[in-house]
């Protein structure tokens, strides 16, 4: 199903978006409430798109964008993620989450810190192993401040074009700087690696300097966050252009037991589920595939026709998905 409505696209009021209405409505009256939210989120997200490649989006700052295009194919630059479809609970280490609240209420008291000259931190880098929550902590920001949230799309900033991938990275910039927005650079090394490129040498190292120039002049009214998970190769100069700098790290004991407790709010769990042995079994493992083991295990239980889940469904689990562990 969200397959299928990622991809409609069409006007507010064609039919196949009105059918798309009429399914998210059904599925509510069904008590599927967190799929029909996510199904309207896609929706709006898809109505919205083909929208803003002819006019303006509006966010509830009341400031709008026309998230500008490339010229060749016309593609946006950027995509925006409606609020709906943020990814927001997470569960951190307290002296991570204490990083990442601080600069969600500095955002919030940006008018504060302006009457005393300051200003709120505007630029990070987030870095780190994979699926420990990089793309979903910038996602979080936008909704703990309320900001649109808007990806950048890189694909479509890299031009094969002499030139274009330095003036559409300069064009979105222009176009957020007055616009209050998270702008997402999910994996930007995808840009500080295609410098390596042996054809493109010399344009890559002006996309990377515009890269540069564009974060350290970015003054706008919003947040723009970075990922990455290879802080070693990354240009130390780049480093450099951050206000602040978070590693997200695999989660410990205790944020693993919450995670699993978490994903597994919608299933009846034991009492005597052993959550001390299955998170000694689970350090050193991801976030993401942490979620998907406790996904796994529930599905084990289901089909085993018990009516809970216990420590054996999660072991095997965790056996049938160790392969997975990076
Ligand atoms: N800290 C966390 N708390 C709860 N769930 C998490 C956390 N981090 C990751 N997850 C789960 O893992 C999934 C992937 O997370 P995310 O996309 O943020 O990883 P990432 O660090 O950006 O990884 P990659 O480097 O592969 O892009 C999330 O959708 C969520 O289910
Ligand atoms: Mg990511």
């Amino acid at each position: 199903m969200l397959r299928l409505f990622r991809s409609i696209e069409g006007e507010p009021n064609d039919d196949i978006i009105k059918v798309a209405d009429a399914i998210i409505d059904s599925e509510r009256k069904k008590g599927h409430g967190k799929l029909a939210d996510r199904l309207t989120g896609i929706l709006k997200r898809n109505v919205q798109s083909n929208q803003s490649l002819k006019g303006e989006l509006k966010n509830i700052f009341g400031s709008t964008i026309a998230i500008p295009t490339d010229n060749r194919k016309n593609i946006p630059l950027a995509v925006e993620i409606s609020r709906e479809e943020l990814r927001h609970d997470m569960v951190l280490p307290a002296f991570v989450e204490e990083k990442i609240q601080r600069i969600e209420k500095e955002y919030v008291a940006r008018e504060r810190l302006a009457l005393f000259g300051l200003e709120p931190k505007r630029r990070i880098l987030l870095h780190g192993a994979p699926g420990c929550g990089k793309s979903m902590s910038a996602e979080r920001i936008a909704w703990n401040t309320g900001l649109p949230f808007l990806k950048v799309r890189f694909e479509a900033i890299i031009s094969s074009y002499l030139g274009e991938s330095a003036t559409n990275l300069t064009k979105l910039f222009e176009a957020i700087a007055s616009y209050p927005c998270v702008l997402l650079l999910d994996e930007f090394d995808f840009i500080a690696k295609a410098r390596g490129d042996k054809q493109d040498v010399g344009e890559m190292h002006r996309v990377v300097n515009i890269l540069l120039n564009v974060l350290e002049d970015y003054n706008g009214p919003g947040i723009v966050v970075a990922t990455t998970n290879l802080q070693g190769s990354i240009d130390q100069a780049l480093f450099r252009r951050f206000d602040d700098i978070i590693e997200l790290p695999k989660p410990g004991k205790r944020e693993i037991t919450r995670i699993l407790k978490n994903t597994l709010g919608a299933i009846k769990v034991s009492k005597d589920i052993d959550w001390n042995g299955i998170a000694d079994d689970l350090l050193d493992y991801s976030a993401a595939l942490i979620v998907k083991i406790a996904l796994d295990g529930a599905k084990i239980a289901v089909l085993s026709g018990k009516q809970e889940i216990d420590t054996l469904h999660l072991q095997q689990s965790i056996q049938e998905n160790k392969n997975y562990k990076t």
